[in-house]
């Protein structure tokens, strides 16, 4: 039986492989896989809360590292064109380490404590001092950024993004950024690097600013840099967003007081999504947009240039930018329609067209994989305790519910998560506010009743629907006798 083998949700082992953590869509997994292999495109379709944005992401967190950095660079003939640098990871790495050595290096124990712990190698449960690549804490065993990953709450990865993405992308921090009071009363910013070896580099103001002068003299601007996260929301992005832009400088790129052009160039989501994922949610909301989505996609180049015709960036432009990305676009079934043919027989041409499922059969298999989704919403939370069995029983009895009342499946599971992760949230409130260790049936039943649906709680107050919008405009009713009924 699914629960034989637990006492709780505290036993169920969560996947670290981000896809094995989209539940009851088995038939999208082999597309995902395929779209990661063979940079495939997808159109994912099906109601709000049932794991699009989640695939999107997981997908993203399987493709292999970013390769290029795309640079802007000053063009001396021609400031207004400024020209494109791609540095592939490989000469960056030569390029660096090419630059002299600069600050003063020191040890993990002589920086301040939240710093090491940011570089990562303050363990943020015990404080004991260890290598970075260790994840886990030599002296008391823990994940040593456990408590600065669960605060990544608005990922259902977020701690899998440390592990994908490697040091010096997200998870341990590359450098912190601090100030300080100097002997002159003025605030001083000090940065701290990882030197290797498990060595901290030091640098102050006077070695930024010479930093910065060398940068200055190389005049180039980094448009997208390598460590980077290769997923990017474009959902809702107005077109200068989508496309970049070019700033406006009120002194026309003049030599002394102006910006020159190549700084004032800003990427779109394309080009930050170059060499990871592109992803729209409500695709037919972009309206007009999805024609320049289509082109950057056949393309996968798109020029950047300053797009508001009033200002000084407008004669600046910026060709042929890379914007190689896998697009994922996402819209519920009634929405199908307004997107542009040719955008979706770009997405048919080279992808997949998917429609997500919103239930599951109800077998022990499913009502396993249910749990996991329990567990998984617990340590998303990380406010909330696990749940008995008493209460998997209640919210699995609620999930067959749902699953008839919403789609009219008999013996099914509801596959509507995001609702359904709200109820496990609540019950979890109720736990906490019960100080008990665990989520119980009882808080369950509770939370099912604080968690019903508007439409419901209408209802129940002015017995249907249309009484209750009555009530939005009520008008006060005159008695002919003073002050009866309400004294
Ligand atoms: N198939 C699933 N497997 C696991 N968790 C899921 C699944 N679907 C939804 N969830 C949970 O619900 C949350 C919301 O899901 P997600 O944002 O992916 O939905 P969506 O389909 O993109 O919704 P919308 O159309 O509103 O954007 C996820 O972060 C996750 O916690
Ligand atoms: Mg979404």
């Amino acid at each position: 039986m699914y629960l034989d083998e637990i006492e709780t949700t505290r036993d169920v082992e969560i996947p670290t492989d981000p896809i094995d953590r989209i539940i009851g869509q088995d038939h999208v997994i082999n597309k995902v896989k395929s779209a990661i292999k063979q940079r495939r495109n997808l159109l994912l379709v099906g109601p709000p809360g049932i794991g699009k944005s989640m695939i999107a992401q997981a997908l993203a967190l399987k493709l292999s590292r970013p390769n290029e950095e795309i640079r802007v660079v000053c063009n001396p003939q021609n400031p207004e064109r400024p020209e494109l640098e791609i540095i592939k990871r490989g000469e960056l790495e030569k390029e660096k380490e090419s630059q002299p050595v600069r600050g003063i290096l020191i040890s993990p124990k002589e920086v301040p404590s939240f710093v090491a712990e940011q570089l990562g190698f303050r363990c943020s449960s015990c404080g004991e001092i260890s290598e970075v690549n260790e994840t886990i804490c030599p002296k008391c065993g823990n994940n040593k950024y456990s408590r600065v990953l669960w605060s990544r709450r608005n990922t259902p990865f977020g701690d899998i993004i440390t592990e994908v993405f490697e040091l010096g992308t997200r998870r341990p921090e590359r450098e912190v950024k601090t100030t300080r009071i100097g002997s002159d009363g003025r605030e001083k910013i000090i940065v701290y690097q990882h030197a290797g070896e498990g060595k901290i580099r030091v640098l102050d103001q006077s070695t930024l600013d010479n930093i910065r002068k060398v940068s200055e003299k190389k005049q180039m601007k980094i448009l997208i840099p390598i460590d980077r996260i290769p997923f990017v929301h474009a959902t809702g992005a107005s077109e200068t967003e989508l496309l970049g832009d070019v700033r406006h400088d009120p002194y026309g790129s003049h030599p002394e007081i102006g910006t020159p052009a190549y700084e004032r160039v800003i990427p779109g989501a394309i080009h930050e999504a170059h060499e990871g994922v592109l992803f729209v949610d409500e695709l037919p909301h972009m309206e007009y947009l999805q024609n320049f989505i289509l082109t950057a996609m056949q393309e996968k180049k798109f020029s950047i240039i300053g797009r508001n015709p009033h200002s000084a960036g407008a004669s600046v432009k910026v060709n042929n930018v890379p914007c190689d990305f896998i697009f994922v676009g996402a819209c519920n079934i009634a929405d199908i329609e307004k997107i542009l043919p040719p955008l979706r027989s770009r997405i048919v041409g080279n992808g997949y067209e998917i429609l997500l499922e919103t239930t599951m059969p109800d077998n022990e298999e499913n009502r396993k994989t249910l749990l996991q989704f329990i567990a998984q919403e617990v340590e998303i939370d990380s406010r909330i305790p696990h749940a008995s069995k008493g209460a998997i029983e209640e919210i699995i009895k609620e999930s067959r519910k749902r699953a008839f009342e919403l789609d009219g499946k008999r013996n099914a599971l509801t596959l509507r998560l995001r609702d359904f992760g709200g109820l496990i949230r609540l019950a979890g409130d109720r736990a906490v506010l019960d100080e008990s260790e665990f989520i119980e049936a009882i808080h369950v039943r509770k939370s099912l009743d604080e968690a019903k649906p508007i439409e419901h709680q209408i209802q129940e107050r002015y017995g249907s629907i249309w009484k209750g919008v009555k009530s939005d405009s009520a008008v006060p009713i005159r008695s002919e006798k003073k002050d009866e009924g309400y004294v």
